[in-house]
C-alpha cells in the first residue's frame, strides 16, 4: 500500500476514534452485542476472519476464538486493537477491495501529465479521471487468496464496507489537492456518478468472495447517512431501507453502498439469512448513519 493511502486510512482511523462518542453507546451496545454473538457461534476448530477490525472499538474480542485474524488496512489498528483488548492477533494489512492502487494510479496520471509531471487543468482532470473510472473494476484478490489457503468458518465484516467509497473520494480528494466536486447538487457531476459506480463494483466484488468463501457471514454496514438536525424515527423492518426512515423526508440522505441491496444479492437458496437489523448511530450533530447488521448461515457453498 501507497504511503498516502497509509496515511489516509491512519488519518480516518484517528478521525473515527477521536470524535465525540458520548451519543454511541446505543450504536456500540448493538454491534458489540451481534458481532459478538457471532464469534461465540464461531466453530473454534476453524479459522475466524474480522474485516475492518480497526482498534477493536466494536469488537469484543475477548470472545473471538483463539484462531480469529484481524484484518485492516490501517498499519496502526493491529496496535490499537492490542492495546485496548490486551491482545496481539494475527494480522491482515491490506486493501479490502484490491482497487484503491489502481485508483490512486488512474488519479495521478489524469491530475499531471506523467511525461511530463506538469499539471493539467482542474476541469481537464475531472473529465479525463470521470472517463477513466469506468475501466477500473476492483479486484479482491488477496481476500480472495485468503480464503482459498485458510477456509474460514466465519467472517465477521464489521463496519468497513460503508467505507469503501469514503476512502476512494477522501483519495481523490487529496490527490486533486481540494474538492474535484460539483458544488450545486442540480448540476449533474460526472465525476462523482463515476466514482459511485467504482464504489458499487467494489462492494459487489468484496461480496462475491464472501459469498463463495462457504463461511457464516455477519456483516454489519452503514446502510445510509442521513444530514438532519431533526430527530428520525425508525419504523420496523422495511427491505428498502429508505421507507423505515421516519422523518426523513425532505433530507440530505446519502447511500454509501450505491444503490446495492446486500440482504437480496446475499441472501436466496444456497445462503439462510438468519439475523437482519437496523438502528440509527447518531455519529455526530446533524449526522446520523443507518447501521445495517445482516447475518447468514453458509449452506454448503464453497466450505
Ligand atoms: C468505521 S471503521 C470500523 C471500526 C472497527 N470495526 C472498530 O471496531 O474499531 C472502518 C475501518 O475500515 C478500515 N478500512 C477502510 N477501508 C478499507 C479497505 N479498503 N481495506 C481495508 N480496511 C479498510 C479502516 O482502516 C477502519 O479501521
Amino acid at each position: 500500500m501507497s504511503t498516502p493511502l497509509a496515511r489516509l486510512l491512519r488519518q480516518e482511523q484517528f478521525a473515527f476514534l477521536t470524535r465525540d462518542h458520548s451519543a454511541w453507546g446505543g450504536h456500540l451496545d448493538q454491534i458489540r452485542a451481534f458481532l459478538g454473538e457471532g464469534l461465540q457461534a464461531a466453530d473454534p476448530a476453524r479459522p475466524v476472519l474480522v474485516l475492518g477490525a480497526g482498534s477493536g472499538l466494536e469488537v469484543p474480542w475477548a470472545l473471538a476464538p483463539p484462531d480469529t485474524t484481524g484484518w485492516d488496512a490501517d498499519p496502526w489498528s493491529r496496535c490499537w486493537t492490542a492495546l485496548r483488548h490486551r491482545r496481539w492477533a494475527p494480522w491482515v494489512f491490506e486493501d479490502l477491495t484490491g482497487g484503491l492502487s489502481g485508483l490512486e494510479a488512474a488519479v495521478r496520471r489524469t491530475v499531471a501529465e506523467p511525461w511530463s509531471g506538469r499539471r493539467r487543468g482542474r476541469e481537464q482532470a475531472i473529465l479525463r479521471l470521470a472517463g477513466l473510472l469506468p475501466s477500473l473494476h476492483p479486484d479482491p484478490a488477496a481476500l480472495r487468496a485468503w480464503m482459498a489457503a485458510r477456509r474460514p468458518g466465519t467472517i465477521l465484516s464489521a463496519n468497513v464496507m460503508g467505507q469503501f467509497g469514503v476512502v476512494a473520494e477522501r483519495l481523490v480528494e487529496t490527490l486533486f489537492g481540494g474538492s474535484p466536486w460539483t458544488q450545486d447538487p442540480e448540476v449533474a457531476d460526472p465525476l462523482a456518478e463515476a466514482l459511485d459506480a467504482w464504489t458499487r463494483r467494489a462492494a459487489v466484488a468484496f461480496l462475491a468472495v464472501l459469498q463463495e468463501s462457504g463461511a457464516d457471514l455477519w456483516l454489519v454496514h452503514d446502510r445510509a447517512v442521513v444530514f438532519a438536525e431533526a430527530p428520525l424515527g425508525l419504523s420496523s423492518w422495511e427491505n428498502r431501507w429508505l421507507q423505515q426512515l421516519q422523518g426523513a423526508e425532505g433530507l440530505e440522505v446519502s447511500d454509501p453502498l450505491p444503490g446495492l441491496d446486500v440482504m437480496a444479492l446475499m441472501g436466496g437458496t444456497e445462503r439462510i439469512p438468519f439475523r437482519a437489523k437496523r438502528w440509527l448511530w447518531p455519529v455526530a450533530p446533524g449526522q446520523q448513519h443507518l447501521v445495517e447488521a445482516l447475518a447468514f448461515r453458509a449452506s454448503g457453498v464453497g466450505g
